[in-house]
C-alpha cells in the first residue's frame, strides 16, 4: 500500500480518488482534518476497503512510525500542509509546525521504518514531497520559468515553510541516503478546491451576488494546472523519478487574475445568466493588495516530460469549464464547507479591504 498524508484535501483527496480509480494498491489516508479537510471529498471511498483512513498530526511522529510499522506501506505521498498564503500572513505559527516540524517529524518517522527494512524493499521504498513553485519566489514579466535550478526566494511565511520543508527533504536523501523525489508544481484548480482560493472563491461569491476581490491591479500572474494532470505527474515521479531529483510540475497556462476572474463570470454567464440579465463581471471589486503579493509564477516544466514523458491532459479552457460546471452541480458541497469557521475567515481576510482597495471595475 501507499501512505498518503493531507489526503482529504483538495490535491491529496482528488489524488486519493484518482489513484483507486487506477490501481487495486490500497491508500492509507492520514489527515488532521483541519478546517481544510474535508471527509465529504472521500465520500465515494466509503464502502471502498481499498481506502483506509486514519486521523493523525504529522507533528506526532510516534503515531506515524506505529502506523508504518503496522501497515507496510511502499511508499509515502507527502500532501499534508497549511497551504493559503493570507492565512500564513494573518497567522504564521501553524505553518511553520506543520509544514516545517511536521515534515521533519514525518522524515524521521519515515526513516527510521525504512532503515529496519529488509534490503529489497528497502530499495524500493519511495517519499514523495509535494511542494510548490512559490518556493522560486516572483519573477518579471519577461524573465525565464522556474527551472528546478532557480534560486530560492520564497515571499511569504507559506512559501518559506515549504521552503524549509524542500531543504529537509532534500537533506536527508543527501545525508541518509533517504530515498527521496520532490515536485514543485504551480497553482492547481478543479474539483474540491476549498473556496478560500481565487477560482472556488471567485465562483461561490458569483453566485451568492457577492463582491468579487481583486486584489491590487489584479494583473499579478499565475501558471494554472488542472488538478488530475497534477495527480498524474505525481503517480509518474513515484513510478519512475531518479531519486533524490526534484520535478517542476506546471500548466503551461500563465493567466493574469484578472483575466481568470473574467474568463469564469463569462461562463457563468452562459451556465447560469444572473436574473437580471446584467453579467457577473459587474461584481468585481479592487481591494487592497496581498502585503508581499508575488507578481508572476511560472513553471518551466520540460524535465518531467524529457524524464517520464508528463504533458498536461487539459488546457485551461477546457479545465476552467468542467471546473466551473463541477461547482454548479455540487452547491452543497460548498455550502458544507461555508459552514462553521469560513465566515469568521472571510471576515478576517476581506474586512477592511474593500474600502481600502482603489476604485471599482
Ligand atoms: P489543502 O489545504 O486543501 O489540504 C491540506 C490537507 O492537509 C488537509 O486535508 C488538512 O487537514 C491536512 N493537514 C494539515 N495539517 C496537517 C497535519 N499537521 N497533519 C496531517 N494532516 C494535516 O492543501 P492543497 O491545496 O490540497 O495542497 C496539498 C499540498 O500541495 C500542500 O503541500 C501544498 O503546499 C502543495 N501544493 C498546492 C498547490 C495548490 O495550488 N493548491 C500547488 C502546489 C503545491
Ligand atoms: O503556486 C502554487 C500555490 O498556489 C500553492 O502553493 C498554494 O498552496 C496555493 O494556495 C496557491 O497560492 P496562490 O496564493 O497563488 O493562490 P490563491 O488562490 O490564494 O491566489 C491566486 C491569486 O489570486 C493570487 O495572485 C492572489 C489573488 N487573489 C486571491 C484571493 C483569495 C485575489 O485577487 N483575490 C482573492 O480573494
Amino acid at each position: 500500500m501507499i501512505f498518503v498524508t493531507g489526503g482529504a484535501g483538495f490535491i491529496g483527496s482528488n489524488f486519493v480518488l484518482d489513484w483507486l480509480a487506477q490501481s487495486d494498491e490500497p491508500v492509507l489516508n492520514f489527515d488532521k482534518l483541519t478546517y481544510a479537510g474535508n471527509l465529504n471529498n472521500l465520500a465515494a471511498l466509503k464502502d471502498d476497503a481499498r481506502h483506509v483512513f486514519v486521523r493523525g498530526d504529522i507533528c506526532d511522529g510516534e503515531q506515524v512510525l506505529a502506523l508504518l510499522r503496522e501497515h507496510q506501506p511502499r511508499a509515502i505521498v507527502h500532501f499534508a500542509a497549511e497551504s493559503h498564503v493570507d492565512r500564513s500572513i494573518h497567522g504564521p505559527a501553524e505553518f511553520i509546525n506543520t509544514n516545517i516540524n511536521g515534515t521533519f517529524a514525518l522524515l524521521e518517522a519515515a526513516r527510521a521504518y525504512w532503515s529496519g527494512l529488509p534490503e529489497a524493499e528497502k530499495g524500493a521504498f519511495r517519499f514523495l514531497h509535494v511542494s510548490t513553485d512559490e518556493v522560486y519566489g516572483t519573477l518579471g514579466p519577461d524573465d525565464a520559468p522556474f527551472t528546478e535550478t532557480t534560486a530560492y526566494a520564497p515571499n511569504s511565511p507559506y512559501s518559506a515553510s515549504k521552503a524549509a520543508s524542500d531543504h529537509l527533504v532534500r537533506s536527508y536523501h543527501h545525508t541518509y541516503g533517504f530515498p527521496t523525489l520532490t515536485t514543485n508544481c504551480s497553482n492547481n484548480y478543479g474539483p474540491y478546491h476549498f473556496p478560500e482560493k481565487l477560482i472556488p472563491l471567485m465562483i461561490a461569491n458569483a453566485q451568492a451576488g457577492k463582491a468579487l476581490p481583486v486584489y491590487g491591479d489584479g494583473q499579478q500572474i499565475r501558471d494554472w494546472l488542472y488538478v488530475s494532470d497534477h495527480c498524474a505527474a505525481i503517480r509518474r515521479v513515484l513510478a519512475d523519478g531518479r531519486l533524490g531529483e526534484v520535478y517542476n510540475v506546471g500548466g503551461w497556462n500563465e493567466k493574469a487574475n484578472l483575466d481568470v476572474v473574467h474568463t469564469l463570470c463569462d461562463i457563468l454567464d452562459s451556465l447560469k445568466p444572473k436574473a437580471d440579465g446584467a453579467s457577473y463581471r459587474t461584481q468585481i471589486a479592487y481591494v487592497k493588495d496581498r502585503p508581499g503579493h508575488d507578481r508572476r509564477y511560472a513553471i518551466d516544466a520540460r524535465k518531467l516530460e524529457r524524464e517520464l514523458g508528463w504533458r498536461p491532459a487539459e488546457t485551461f479552457e477546457t479545465g476552467i469549464r468542467k471546473t466551473v460546471q463541477w461547482y454548479l452541480d455540487h452547491p452543497d458541497w460548498v455550502a458544507d464547507v461555508q459552514s462553521g469557521a469560513y465566515a469568521k475567515w472571510v471576515e478576517t481576510n476581506y474586512f477592511n479591504r474593500e474600502a481600502e482597495g482603489s476604485s471599482a471595475a
